[in-house]
């Protein structure tokens, strides 16, 4: 879909669909309807407060109102959304009314649609993020995955062909131009880290993501290696190839780079976990719960994603990314519970349940970037059932040793609408994955803190570089289809990395 931003009057504007919008309060008071909606009510001679009234809309956040303007003015319907109340609106409303709204608008098979800029008059929100807000979320709402259905079973296209971004006030023009763009190239990334994980396990190899990984570095100019597991071995990664070797898909481990033109505020290194599909290994998952675990590489996806985007965005800051990709199968080649294993660090690993892999890649993925001593790394894992248990797929789980690190991207997370919540780490939880004889075990207590079990083993791996660890395995995938997409792969993490990157991650982290 195209957005384009027009200088122009809504009435004036001719379109199928003309989102509008109201906050609750204007519907229980008899005086005129405010901006925008007040003046295309005054061209349709009143029938939007008309219409209120008869239908008693209270403009409850994300309502809708479909009104047919019978040629009153040039936009053929008009939707009229509901804001919520006055006091409660920021950005995140602004999201969800933006998405509600093309989706209604969908409904009503409009392929014009335009609409206000919703928060334009709210003063306290910033005009550039709400146009890159409604850009990014009107983008993805549309999103569909039908690659995989055969022609004749795919629904007969009704796309949004244009969205008009109205505004009448020249000063803002710039703005809402460069929130467009960037809500643009956030919205595309973001899609790209959807499909990667709506792609089928047996197509999404970890050779399929070193393919996607070298054309998103060509394309971006990035210099990207990727090591198959020879080079893994001389490297002495036994933890990621341990996990690697139950399958017959050939892991590959995978770094891309990104230096700023000038010289780099800072190194940051970002790491997303790569299993293309956790069956448990030998100690076997239950089977309805592998249905999802094609989503167990969500974390490479959103990495690989957010490096599909530098070109354009040119952070800063210098970036590495690093992804190791396997695929976790049982087999007669398959890594054992009661198995040690050493990685790149020299630590050994007793592993208790091959189940939980996507710590013991991460060991190596790690150990890898925490050589080349950069400013921080953060790592995004759908590492545990026990953060979903805990947070749903509402919240990702924050875990850190920084404190400072960990507020910033919490910040920035929360700010692009992909909830950020911190779990502790105590030293009592790091005493939990000891060892009667290797340096640590890959679980925990059973059934306890299973999401910072997770962590404190990477921070194993870390040495001392701030570190922030996202687990995103409950907001990765959806059951339900929601305001901003249907259901299956969300491509959550995407929009937290870029805008970190973008706009925080060059500012000092103080030791914690
Ligand atoms: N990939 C899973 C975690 C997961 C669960 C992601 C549900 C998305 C939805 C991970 O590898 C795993 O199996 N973790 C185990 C660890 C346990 C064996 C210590 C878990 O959470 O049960
Ligand atoms: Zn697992
Ligand atoms: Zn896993």
């Amino acid at each position: 879909m195209k957005i384009t931003l027009k200088n122009q009057k809504l009435e004036n504007i001719s379109c199928d669909v003309l989102i509008l919008n109201l906050f609750e309060v204007e519907t229980r008071r008899s005086t005129s309807l405010w901006g925008g909606t007040g003046a295309v009510d005054f061209a349709l001679n009143g029938l939007i407060k008309k219409i209120i009234k008869e239908e008693n809309f209270k403009g409850k956040a994300g309502t809708t109102l479909v009104i047919r303007t019978n040629g009153l003015i040039p936009a053929k319907k008009v939707i009229v959304i509901g804001l919520g109340e006055k006091e409660k609106f920021d950005l995140n409303s602004i999201r969800k009314i933006s998405a509600s709204a093309i989706r209604c608008a969908k409904k009503e098979k409009a392929k014009t649609v335009c609409t206000i800029l919703h928060g334009a008059g709210a003063g306290k929100i910033d005009i550039k993020n709400a146009a890159q807000a409604i850009t990014e979320v009107s983008q993805l709402a549309l999103y569909e995955f039908d690659r995989l259905k055969s022609k004749d079973k795919k629904e007969p296209k009704m796309e949004i062909k244009t969205l008009i971004i109205a505004e009448t006030d020249k000063s803002k023009l710039k703005d809402i131009e460069s929130g467009i763009k960037r809500g643009n190239i956030v919205a595309r990334a973001q899609a790209l880290a959807r499909d990667m994980v709506a792609e089928s396990a047996i197509t999404m190899t970890p050779t399929k993501i070193a393919n996607i990984a070298r054309k998103v570095a060509k394309e971006n100019k990035l210099k990207i290696k990727v090591l198959d597991s020879a080079a893994c071995k001389k490297l002495g990664m036994g933890a990621f190839l341990a996990v690697a070797q139950g399958s017959d898909e050939p892991p590959k481990f995978i770094e891309i780079k990104y230096t700023p033109k000038r010289k780099p505020k800072k190194h940051v290194v970002i790491v997303g976990k790569g299993i293309t599909f956790d069956s448990g290994g030998l100690s076997l998952k239950p089977a309805n719960s592998m249905e999802t675990m094609k989503d167990d590489m969500s974390g490479s996806a959103a990495t690989i994603s957010t490096m599909s985007a530098m070109k354009e965005l040119q952070p800063d800051v210098a970036i590495t990314m690093i992804v190791a990709a396997a695929e976790n199968m049982p087999s007669g080649k398959a890594y054992r519970p009661g198995d040690v294993i050493r990685a790149m660090n020299g630590k050994t690993i007793e592993v208790l349940n091959t189940d939980a892999e996507g710590r013991v890649t991460l060991a190596d993925a790690v150990s890898y970037a925490a050589k080349q001593k950069p400013d921080e790394i953060i790592d995004l894992a759908t590492l545990t059932g026990a953060c979903v248990v805990a947070l749903g797929d509402t919240a990702n789980g924050v875990m850190t040793n920084n404190q400072k690190l960990a507020d910033k991207i919490i910040k920035a997370g929360n700010e692009a609408g992909e909830r950020m919540w911190q779990l502790p780490l105590y030293d009592e939880d790091r005493e939990k994955i000891k060892s009667d004889i290797a340096d640590m075990i890959n679980t925990g207590s059973k059934g306890k803190s299973g999401a910072q079990n997770g962590a404190v083993f990477i921070e194993k791996f870390v040495s001392d570089i701030p570190w922030v660890h996202i687990d995103i395995a409950g907001p990765s995938w959806i059951d339900k289809e929601n305001e901003y997409g249907p259901k299956g792969p969300t491509g959550v993490g995407v929009r937290t990395l870029i805008n970190y990157l973008t706009n925080y991650a060059s500012t000092q982290n103080h030791h914690a």
